[in-house]
Order: structure tokens, then sequence, then C-alpha cells
């Protein structure tokens, strides 16, 4: 069989400190495929973003493999590892901008902290980014200047400035209203369309899910419980989680 785009092997993640010896991450397997939308979903402490993190080694997993296009990425240090990150575009629940950069400087940093281009070619690209999003005429506005929506558009804009192949999105639609999450996750689908980008997004919300993901996968106390397609997983949920998520208001709110 065809190995996935995405293969995490025996991931475990232990949080140590003095007093205190905590498993964030307790063997974890997966399987993604290129191009798929993968949902990550679970409650509050199960380990999403302790996950996520692990994928671009923000957090360096304590055992366990994960190869992205067949090469083993917790081997990675130093430029390898800085070269990989860029490839990976991530997005947050608090957009993570730059306040004292203007929007349009805000697109350029990663194509300025790794030049692949001329300044000129850089500055280009990031206009037809913003323009892709829809806010070219926010250029020289400051983050502050802009609503949540379109603070999360120019992360994403900057976020696919290296032309990722993989988009991580940590709650990217928690802190917008439901008519603006949904925009926002058009935008994702049109990412995933277009570029083909592979997308895996944290959400407590069934209801993001099902408007965006192919997959879900289930996380409860740091293990996988459930792992189907969004429809398998809402018509007939096998995990504790996924049926408590499913009763408590339909599927969530849309954020
Ligand atoms: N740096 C750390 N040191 C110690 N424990 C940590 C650390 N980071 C996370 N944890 C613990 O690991 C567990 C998983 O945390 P994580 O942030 O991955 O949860 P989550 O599923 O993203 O939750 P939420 O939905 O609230 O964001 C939690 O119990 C958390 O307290
Ligand atoms: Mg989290």
């Amino acid at each position: 069989m065809e190995q996935a785009f995405i293969c995490v092997e025996h991931l475990c993640k232990d949080y140590i400190t003095p007093h205190h010896h905590f498993r964030a991450l307790d063997n974890i397997h997966l399987s993604i495929q290129q191009g798929d939308v993968l949902g990550i979903i679970g409650q509050s402490g199960a380990g999403k973003s302790t996950l996520i993190r692990c994928l671009n080694l923000l957090e360096k997993p304590t055992s366990g493999r994960i190869l992205i296009d067949n090469e083993d990425i917790t081997q990675f240090s130093g430029s390898r590892l800085r070269a990989f990150r860029h490839q990976i575009g991530m997005i947050f629940q608090n957009f993570a901008l730059f306040e004292q950069r203007t929007i349009l400087q805000n697109v350029l940093f990663p194509l300025e902290i790794a030049p692949t281009m001329t300044k000129k070619q850089a500055k280009q690209r990031a206009m037809e980014l913003l323009e892709w999003v829809g806010l070219s005429n926010k250029a020289q506005h400051y983050p502050s200047q802009l609503s949540g929506g379109q603070q999360q558009r120019v992360a994403i804009a900057r976020a696919l400035a290296n032309n990722p192949k993989i988009m991580l999105c940590d709650e990217a639609t928690s802190a917008l209203d439901t008519l603006t999450a949904h925009s926002i996750l058009n935008l994702l689908k049109k990412i995933n369309n277009e570029f083909g980008v592979t997308i895996i997004l944290i959400t407590h919300s069934l209801s993001v899910a099902a408007q965006v993901c192919k997959n879900i996968v289930v996380l409860d106390s740091g293990k996988i419980v459930e792992t189907g397609s969004v429809s398998q997983v809402l018509t007939s949920p096998q995990s504790e989680v996924a049926k408590s998520l499913i009763s408590i208001g339909g599927y969530g709110n849309a954020a």
C-alpha cells in the first residue's frame, strides 16, 4: 500500500516537571493523505494543540516518528528544521499578527526571513495574496485597524506566502462570529481545492468540522478514540466524546 503523505507512528509526548510527569499524547497513530482536510476534535485538555505542535516540531515528541513525504521530521535540526517549518503554514485562534507591522509587512515577513525572491517579487507576491484574501485595500493598515475576520484573512495570506504543503489551524475560527467563521472556513476550503494544501484543523465544534473537513480524528486524554469520515462520525459516532459533542446542541456552535 502506498505510504500516506503524513504518517504519525507511536507518538508520545510527556511533560515532565520536578513534581509531575504528564503524558499529553499517548501512542498516537495517524495516516493523512495528501489533499485531506482532517479535523481533530476533542474536549479541552485532550491534547489537540500538543499534537498539532508536534507536527511542526514546535513541541519535540518524547518518542515516536512523524513521517512527512517519507522523511522523519523528528530527526530534523538546524537549517533543515528551519527549511521544513517554512513549508508549513499555521494559523491560530488569536491571529498572532505583528501589531507593529502593517498588513503588507505581516504578509511579507515569511518571505523576508527565508528569502527566495527579490524584494520587488516578494512585495508583488504579498500583494497578490492580499488580493486573493480580499484585503489589498488594507495593505497599509495595522492589525488593530482590522476586524477579527479580516485579521484572520491576513494570517491566512501570511501562512500561504511560502506555498506551504500543509496548513495547521488551531481553533482558527473560535474567536469569530458564526458568519465570519463560515467565510474563513470557505477560504480554507478554497485553499484546499485550488492549491491542494493538506489541512489539519483543530476544533471543539463538530459544526466546524462538518463544514470543511473530509475526515475526523477524535482525541480523548491524549489518545485517539475514533477516526472516520465526517459523515461516519456525525451520523454514527462510536466514542463517548463524539457522542457527547453531538448531544450537546446538535453539532456544537459554528465557531
Ligand atoms: N508546556 C506544558 N507543560 C505541562 N503540561 C502541558 C503543557 N502544555 C500542555 N500541557 C498539558 O497537556 C494537556 C493537553 O494540552 P493541549 O493544549 O494539547 O490541549 P487541547 O486539547 O489543545 O485543549 P484546548 O481545547 O483547551 O485548547 C493538558 O492537560 C495541558 O495541561
Ligand atoms: Mg488547544
